[in-house]
């Protein structure tokens, strides 16, 4: 039986909450997103040798648990210890396993949903793979989903989506003549930036992805995104508007749009002007290719 908690202990949790970045609560039962420990066991056999490790100072005693600790610890049942897939060089090697063995979209979208490898996928609702037609030529990758996303399972379906959507518009397209996907497929809890290790994690499929679709133009939504697929270090003000490549696996080089995320628009109205431009220079460079 769990012991009910104080008024003060339950304030102290929703703050911890709010802190953590919990915005929404989905279910009413918390599901357990704990690794089973037959899929412990597989992680485990996945990792490569450990390389010599740096001898580290013994860690300071623990202080004695406070209050609320001890409200918390109270409060949940025993259950055996569990771990969660941490992103680490590992995984990273999986990804691009599975990403480069991948024959289709359908296959692709199979192993990133069967991927445990990524912490991001335990806190997000459901892998957000695609949106649009696998068959245009033009192609468009966001950063991460957000809540809207998350709950859809599309990306792009919020106020963003739907500002992106003008954008298309304003060059003759819509979603039935473009591909949008993201660099990251699940929704960061509380919309955090993602880090570095979960973008390397997350980098071979979407790489993958844009292989497979072959798009003539990929447009790049905003700094990251630009980052990561156009191996470049500017910021996305200096980089929008110019022309750069995105390089893929099998050796080609497809010619790629960065412009300005919608996000950042809908915040910054005064420079949809720059991403107005940056669309036409697309909708020019389609209409050449053929
Ligand atoms: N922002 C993104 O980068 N992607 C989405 O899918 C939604 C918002």
């Amino acid at each position: 039986m769990v012991a009910p908690l104080s008024r003060a202990a339950l304030r102290d949790i929703l703050a911890f909450y709010r802190e953590a970045g919990v915005d929404d609560a989905l279910d009413d039962e918390a599901p357990d997103r704990r690794l089973s420990a037959a899929k412990l066991r597989e992680a485990a056999a996945r990792k490569p040798e450990p390389v010599a490790a740096p001898v580290v100072p013994a860690p300071e005693p623990e202080p004695p648990p406070s209050s609320l600790e001890r409200a918390l610890f109270d409060a949940v049942p025993d259950r055996p210890a569990a771990t969660v897939a941490v992103p680490d060089e590992g995984q990273v090697r999986l990804a691009r396993e599975l990403a480069a063995e991948a024959r289709t979209l359908e296959e692709l979208r199979e192993r990133m949903a069967a991927f445990e490898g990524c912490n991001l996928r335990y806190t997000a609702k459901q892998l957000v793979f695609c949106d649009g037609n696998p068959q245009a030529d033009l192609m468009l990758v966001g950063e991460a989903p957000g809540r809207d996303e998350d709950i859809e399972g599309r990306p792009f379906v919020g106020r963003s989506g739907q500002l992106l959507d003008r954008m298309l518009a304003a060059i003759g397209r819509d979603r039935r003549s473009a591909y949008i996907a993201n660099v990251i497929p699940w929704r960061p809890p509380g919309n955090r930036t993602p880090t570095p290790q979960e973008t390397e994690i997350c980098r071979p499929f979407i790489e993958r992805q844009i292989e497979l679709v072959g798009p003539k133009v990929l447009v790049t939504l905003g700094g990251p995104s630009s980052k990561t697929l156009l191996n470049a270090t500017e910021g996305v003000l200096r980089l929008r508007g110019t022309w750069r490549q995105h390089a893929t696996a099998d050796g080609r080089a497809i010619p790629a749009m960065p412009t300005l995320h919608p996000a950042y628009l809908l915040r910054n109205p005064a420079h949809k002007k720059l991403a107005w431009r940056d669309f036409l220079e697309v909708k020019a460079r389609l209409r050449a290719l053929g």
